[in-house]
């Protein structure tokens, strides 16, 4: 049985060397570490060996198994910390770059325009995207037959409640002076909604910004210089403009600043209907009845109110000839901006 000792080394070290992962290693420690393993076996046989040979035998066995154990646990942390370093990381793949957001060119144009006016001294003011008749019209001065409050370019939110889309930007104007004494210097971003139909020019859903200024003795001349400033800065210093009369029912007198049509330089497109014109801001002198029902007394106090719109403006800022396509969500469109 002694002899029996060399044989079962010499096979262990065979299998040893051609262990390669812990898959081949967790064999063979099931060949030869487990109870049943082929040197626990030597051991249990060793009673049947002649009693002179046993302790021997028995010192031959001991360091048989510990030269085992001790070959299995260095395999094993070999494994072991190799298989945990692999998988994980590969230095020659690409690095994964994180991918940054911007603000829609609408935003950017918005930011932008905000940035003029509170530079002239103008705060930000909101109010509410659902309105009341009231704000959105009574207020304003609009006749109770006036068309703008035809079905065909008002959402209403339910019939006989009065509650509405705001149309325009214009009803925060009489939350502004309900709420503050002048002088008053605001302006007032948001969301408006017309039952329009959809085309190049004109969406059912788009930006404006109202400005309102009131203070004794202010003149439509300060409103013209405002306006131009705002042009100037926003289109550069040899951009070309003019001031149209117009009507609104909540300014009297009443205009509308143009600009040089982008696309044709003033020719006459199908952008500008032919005009070589475009339209950008309704404004005039805010109506006394108007400063009335805001609680501002017309005698002491007189002022200016305008309205832009965003989406215009940002075409004309970026030369897009359709605006729809500022919504159509087309990343390879926003990216350029
Ligand atoms: N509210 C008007 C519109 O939507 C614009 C406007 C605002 C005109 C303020 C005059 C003064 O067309």
């Amino acid at each position: 049985m002694l002899e029996e000792v060399p044989i079962l080394k010499k096979e262990i070290e065979e299998k040893l060397s051609l262990i390669t992962d812990s898959k081949g290693l967790e064999a063979f420690r099931l060949e030869y570490l487990v109870k049943k393993g082929k040197v626990q076996v030597l051991f249990d046989r060793m009673k049947e060996a002649p009693k002179d040979q046993k302790p021997i035998l028995g010192k031959e066995l001991n360091i048989l198994r510990k030269f085992v154990e001790n070959a299995f646990a260095e395999l094993k942390e070999k494994f072991e910390s190799a298989e945990a370093v692999q998988p994980t990381i590969d230095l020659t793949l690409p690095g994964r770059t994180s991918s940054i957001g911007s603000a829609h060119p609408v935003y950017q144009t918005m930011d932008q325009m905000i940035n003029i006016f509170t530079e002239m001294g103008f705060s930000i003011a909101e109010g509410p995207d659902v309105e009341d008749d009231a704000h959105n019209f009574d207020a304003l001065n609009f006749p109770p037959d006036h068309p703008a409050r035809d079905m065909q370019d008002t959402f209403f939110i339910k019939n006989g409640e009065n509650l509405l889309l705001r149309t325009h930007t214009s009803p925060v104007q009489i939350r502004v002076m309900q709420g503050m004494k002048p002088p008053i210097r605001s302006i007032m971003p948001g969301r408006v909604y017309r039952n329009e139909s959809i085309n190049a020019r004109s969406l059912a859903e788009f930006h404006q910004i109202e400005g309102l200024y009131i203070d004794k003795n202010v003149s439509f001349a300060e409103l013209k210089a405002t306006m131009m400033v705002f042009a100037k800065k926003m289109y550069g210093e040899n951009s070309k403009f003019r001031f149209r009369p117009s009507f609104f029912p909540f300014t009297e007198p009443s205009a509308e600043m143009d600009i040089t049509c982008f696309l044709c330089g003033g020719k006459g497109c199908r952008v500008c209907k032919q005009s070589g014109w475009l339209e950008i801001v309704g404004c005039g002198m805010v109506h006394p009845n108007v400063l009335r029902n805001g609680g501002i007394d017309p005698s002491v106090y007189s002022g200016y109110a305008f309205g832009f719109g965003i989406e215009r403006v940002s075409l004309l800022k970026t030369g897009v000839d359709d605006i729809r396509l500022l919504y159509e969500n087309d990343t390879r469109f926003l990216n350029q901006f």
